[in-house]
């Protein structure tokens, strides 16, 4: 290995120097430290090579060689401090941000208008002293039908054609009402629930949905009848949709009461003309149903009633095709907040 004199040392100094102002990058910066002073650098190699040297030539060159990694180590290191202050300043002022523009704000979720609408239902029949309760919605023919005072091959099972499973031993309820029978079973009168929840049928156009809601009222005990029923259910309606609402019983068939009533709504705007509206099913629970569930008719009586969420909630909210509710368009759920 040849002993590099002390003139080449000196350009070997001057031309790194230069080369180091000259890198604009850390990664140059760092290929420059490798070339210069890594493991195989430059520098390294003449510390290396000293070993080779006489003694007097090798104290003063090593010195010199060490001097230069010393200096070219310092300006490497600032040199590379100041292409990353560099960097940053370039940073600061390009991507500014801007802390007066309004913030983007939270999206707040809010209750489903069918929620909404069964919690406004069960506000009102709650304080009224009903208790609020749930009940399966796969059921089987004995709670949906038979218990109802509804037989087998009965022509009210045509009007609540359903989805059956398991060749008919399950199906899905096609109505609230069997929540009364397992309500009966399960207590003694006297009995005051309600029971909101999804119903299904084979049905679909603008005012009927395959799933929709209704919510059952019940009330067992001695002495409970027709006046009970009408006063009650013109309370609700009144409160629901806070005014005067003027109700009409209309007698109606239901296997499970009798007398039954469909209950109808004045509809409209009294100036322009106002109809009638089917709001509810209601009446007094036929003694079949009493004593299918082991209460004794001749002790007790009750009422009941059955309503649409859907349609009271259109109704409420004047919105003229149902299936809105279940389209998850945000645009409409939006309207509820
Ligand atoms: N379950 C009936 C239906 O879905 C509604 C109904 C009518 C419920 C009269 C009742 C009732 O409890 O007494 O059409």
């Amino acid at each position: 290995m040849n002993a590099i004199s002390t003139p080449n040392l000196d350009e070997l100094l001057l031309q790194a120097q230069s080369d180091i102002a000259a890198a604009a990058e850390p990664r140059a910066i760092e290929a420059l430290r490798v070339d210069l002073l890594g493991k195989k650098g430059r520098v390294t190699d003449l510390l290396k090579s000293l070993g080779g040297m006489p003694h007097e030539q090798r104290k003063a060159f090593g010195e010199q060689v060490n001097k230069v990694k010393e200096q070219l180590s310092v300006q490497l290191e600032t040199r590379a401090r100041a292409i990353a202050d560099a960097e940053l300043e370039r940073r600061l002022a390009s991507e500014t941000i801007d802390v007066t523009l309004p913030g983007r704000g939270d999206t707040a979720g809010a209750l489903h208008p069918m929620s909404r609408t069964i919690r406004r239902i069960e506000q009102i029949f709650n304080a009224m002293g009903f208790e609020s309760v749930q009940g399966p919605e796969i059921e089987d023919d004995w709670h949906n039908f038979q218990a109802l005072n509804i037989p087998e091959s009965h022509p009210a099972r045509a009007m609540q054609d359903t989805f059956y499973a398991l060749n008919g031993a399950r199906l899905l309820r096609t109505h609230t009402s069997p929540v009364q029978v397992r309500t009966m079973l399960d207590r003694k009168p006297p009995i005051r629930i309600i029971c909101p929840g999804r119903v299904y049928r084979v049905d679909f156009d603008r005012t009927h949905s395959p799933m929709f809601h209704q919510v059952e009222g019940l009330y067992v005990a001695e002495n409970v009848g027709l006046a009970d029923l009408k006063h009650d259910l013109q309370k609700f309606l009144s409160l629901f949709f806070e005014r005067e609402v003027e109700a009409l019983f209309r007698p109606s068939y239901f296997p499970f009461v009798e007398p039954g009533a469909d209950v109808h709504i004045r509809w409209g705007d009294p100036e322009k003309g106002t109809r009638w509206l089917e709001v509810l099913g209601c009446g007094v629970i036929h003694p079949n149903v009493l004593a299918a569930v082991g209460i004794d008719p001749e002790r007790y009586t009750g009422y009941a009633f059955g309503m649409g969420v859907e349609r009271l909630a259109m109704l409420r909210y004047g919105v003229d095709d149902l299936r809105l509710f279940f389209n998850n368009d945000l645009r409409f759920l939006e309207q509820f907040k």
